[in-house]
């Protein structure tokens, strides 16, 4: 099965997770992509979707999905999103597609996350994929300093604008074996929007699509 099987196939599994009448939370990516076009096959069991990015809200909207606005509502079940990885505790690391700001905002809205990816995400530790952090420009080389204090690399994600109009690093060489404290710490940095650790906002029910089919994980459920 290719990858793209693969992110069908949980995009699909997703529904199972939509509540009938309800406003819900979508993500961005390639696989919410798949999660949105299987979304259209049953619109009429939603109200509409929040959405985290302009991308997702014109596939939404060209489906015919309703689409609100964040300060719309007060909260929602389930947001449901991808990630670049996640790990054995629903950790992920998120903002492959500069997207991170409006996901943590929409994860927050929501009493659950459910992550769907495909197997190839799936991490120990989390840091092998390059750390997205959206900053606002005037403080971009002061949070490159600090990071590189951490024995980090921040780079410049090039000709990317995020939707919320601020330019992106990606950081490179964090090994990531506390994401909670790593998270808080960034958060203070003055000029950091927001960073791709949700560890906090982490995945309550991963989806992962694997050539054996799509296996569920609880992180929840007692061991
Ligand atoms: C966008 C994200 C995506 O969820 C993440 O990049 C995974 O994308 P894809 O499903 O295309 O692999 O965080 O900002």
């Amino acid at each position: 099965m290719t990858q793209d099987e693969l992110k069908t196939l949980v995009g699909r599994a997703a529904l199972d997770f939509v509540p009938a009448g309800a406003v819900i939370g979508v993500g961005t990516g390639s696989t919410v992509n798949k999660f949105i076009d299987a979304l259209a096959t049953v619109r009429d069991r939603v109200a509409g979707a929040v959405s985290s990015s302009v991308q997702s809200t014109e596939r939404l909207r060209a489906h015919g999905i309703a689409v609100f606005e964040a300060n719309d509502v007060t909260g929602l079940p389930v947001y449901i999103d991808g990630a670049d990885e996640i790990d054995g505790h629903g950790r992920m690391i998120k903002g492959g597609g500069a997207a991170l700001t409006r996901e943590k905002i929409v994860a927050d809205l929501a009493e659950r996350f459910v992550c769907i990816a495909d197997a190839s995400k799936r991490v120990a530790v989390l840091g092998r994929f390059p750390l997205p952090v959206e900053v606002i420009d005037i403080a971009r080389e002061q949070v490159v300093r600090r990071f590189a204090s951490l024995g980090a690399r921040a780079v410049l994600r090039a000709g990317v604008i995020t939707d919320n109009g601020h330019p992106l690093l990606d950081v490179h060489g964090l090994a990531i074996t506390d994401p909670l404290a790593l998270e808080t710490e960034i958060n203070q940095w003055p000029g950091v929007v927001a960073v791709g650790i949700f560890a906090r906002h982490r995945a309550r029910v991963c989806l992962l699509g694997a050539p054996e089919g799509v296996q569920r994980i609880d992180y929840d459920a007692p061991a």
